[in-house]
């Protein structure tokens, strides 16, 4: 194609530089590796995932939606969103799909919306109380038809009855072996306390049968902090057993969460198929700044993982009633599980992106961990939480990337002396540039990452007999230097 002799020739010449230019750049951009892009294909999930929505409940449905509500902190109505991938919930729009009556029955403290998918239709389980008896809650259902809950009619199906009136809430169901289940929390007039988690089987997705059968009691000190409590179970059915978290205390920065177990194939309305851990399996971390975590759910991630989905605030200090404190952010973070086969819940972590994990390629299963000061391989997996590093901009250089600690924040692997170590962020040089690294896809290996010092290039963190040191990346991963990417 020949340009006509009317173009400039400077400005022909301008025009192709600029497009070269812009090429140039495409292809730098395209080498810096990305968490969701990159080398790191996880989905990039930020926390808190949602402010200000406490007792969050996130559903995976077959539609390939992520379903979220929660409680919002007017307490006035029941909110539902939807995205196809759980960073999105972020900024999904929100519908309101129902709102409190002015007065009776359904007129205050609108709790704990859950979402579940029964039979072919949409139900929404929640608490309510009475303008004239703001804290006697009782537990109600909305039904909706349509295929998209967003939309279509919600029918209320009414309260559902127990087998005594008294403050009952944070409703749950779930099926197993051709039983509905029901599992809330209520008040035992005869007994001390606010709330015990009771089970009892289904006719229909709002009516209960007898017996009613208490699982557990405020019986510990952890569930006793403020109020003794035990609410906001959430069931998971993993590894030939069926798990039952719940919370208890206040919910303050003492909320924690405790864990019942039973035997899959265990009669679950016989209070001895079940065992209560006695300590509280998730709780406040000062050193994440995540106060009070509880009343979870669980979902699956994109890549098939189990998460853990709760709320939990970023102070301690509270005026007056934590219930009206609104700052109970909505987060979620991954859960493990132990070779026992029982959940292994780690801690919460500290805002801002999801830690992610580095398994060294050429060890049978090991981790790249630290043990408070020098970072190690880790086979044996007992704390997780010290194999979890969140992948910030470099400390040197933001086109590059540091590795921090989960578990210790502000400290950073950096290489010192050929050894890799943990270290608090001094802000000086040569810190800052020893603890930044360059994350590239391994050469010569289908899958897998270098995790390349920033100021020795061509060396990086490699796996040398079972320790970890700076160590020359050689090709094909050969020698240790492939780790491959891991939430
Ligand atoms: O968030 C409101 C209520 O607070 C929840 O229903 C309950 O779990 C907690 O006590």
């Amino acid at each position: 194609m020949a340009f006509p002799n009317t173009v400039p020739r400077k400005r022909l010449v301008s025009v192709l530089l600029f497009i070269l230019l812009l090429v140039m750049l495409i292809m730098t951009q395209s080498h810096k590796p990305t968490l969701a892009q990159g080398p790191i294909s996880l989905e990039e999930i930020e926390n808190p995932l949602i402010p200000q929505r406490a007792d969050p409940w996130m559903y995976r449905h077959t539609d390939g939606y992520y379903y979220f509500t929660g409680s919002v902190p007017a307490y006035d109505r029941i909110e539902l969103r939807r995205a196809e991938t759980i960073s999105g919930l972020s900024t999904a729009p929100t519908v309101d799909i129902w709102h409190k009556r002015d007065r009776g029955i359904m007129s205050m403290h609108i709790w704990a919306p859950e979402i579940h998918f029964i039979d072919g239709k949409w139900y929404i389980y929640y608490a309510a109380a009475r303008t004239d008896a703001p804290f006697d809650h009782r537990m109600y259902v909305l039904e909706n038809t349509a295929s998209n809950p967003l939309e279509g009619t919600w029918e209320e199906k009414g309260q559902i009855k127990t087998a005594w009136e008294s403050f009952s809430l944070d409703a749950t169901t779930f099926e197993h072996n051709g039983t509905r289940y029901l599992v809330w929390a209520q008040r035992d007039p005869r007994v001390r306390g606010n709330s015990n988690l009771y089970i009892a089987a289904m006719s229909n997705p709002w009516t209960i049968i007898e017996p009613q059968v208490e699982l557990t009691r405020p019986t510990y000190d952890w569930e006793r902090i403020g109020f003794w409590v035990n609410e906001g179970a959430a069931v998971l059915k993993r590894n030939g057993r069926i798990f039952i978290t719940y919370s208890g205390s206040a919910t303050d920065s003492n909320y924690a969460m405790g864990l019942l177990t039973a035997d899959e194939d265990s009669d679950l309305l016989d209070p001895e198929s079940w065992t209560k851990a006695r300590e509280p399996v998730f709780f406040t971390n000062a050193r994440t700044g995540q106060y009070g975590p509880g009343h979870n759910s669980f979902t699956v991630s994109a890549e098939g993982d189990d998460l853990l989905v709760y709320h939990a605030r970023n102070y301690t200090e509270i005026e007056g009633d934590p219930l009206y404190d609104p700052n109970r952010h909505a987060r979620v973070q991954k859960l493990y599980w132990n070779e026992d086969g029982t959940p292994y819940f780690g801690i919460p972590v500290p805002d801002g992106p999801l830690p992610v994990r580095f398994r060294a390629a050429s060890e049978e299963v090991a981790y790249l961990a630290h043990d408070g000061d020098r970072a190690i391989l880790d086979a044996n997996l007992t704390q997780i939480e010290r194999s979890q590093f969140r992948v910030i901009p470099g400390l040197a250089d933001a086109d590059a990337y540091s590795l921090e600690s989960t578990n210790q924040p502000g400290h950073y692997l950096r290489h010192r002396d050929g050894v890799i170590w943990l270290e608090a962020d001094d802000g000086s040089e040569p810190f800052t540039s020893d603890a930044t690294w360059q994350i590239t896809r391994a050469e010569g290996r289908a899958e897998g990452i270098w995790i390349e010092s920033y100021n020795m290039s061509g060396a990086g963190i490699v796996a040398q007999e079972g320790a970890l040191v700076l160590g020359p990346l050689a090709e094909d991963g050969a020698g240790g230097g492939a780790f491959v990417v891991e939430r």
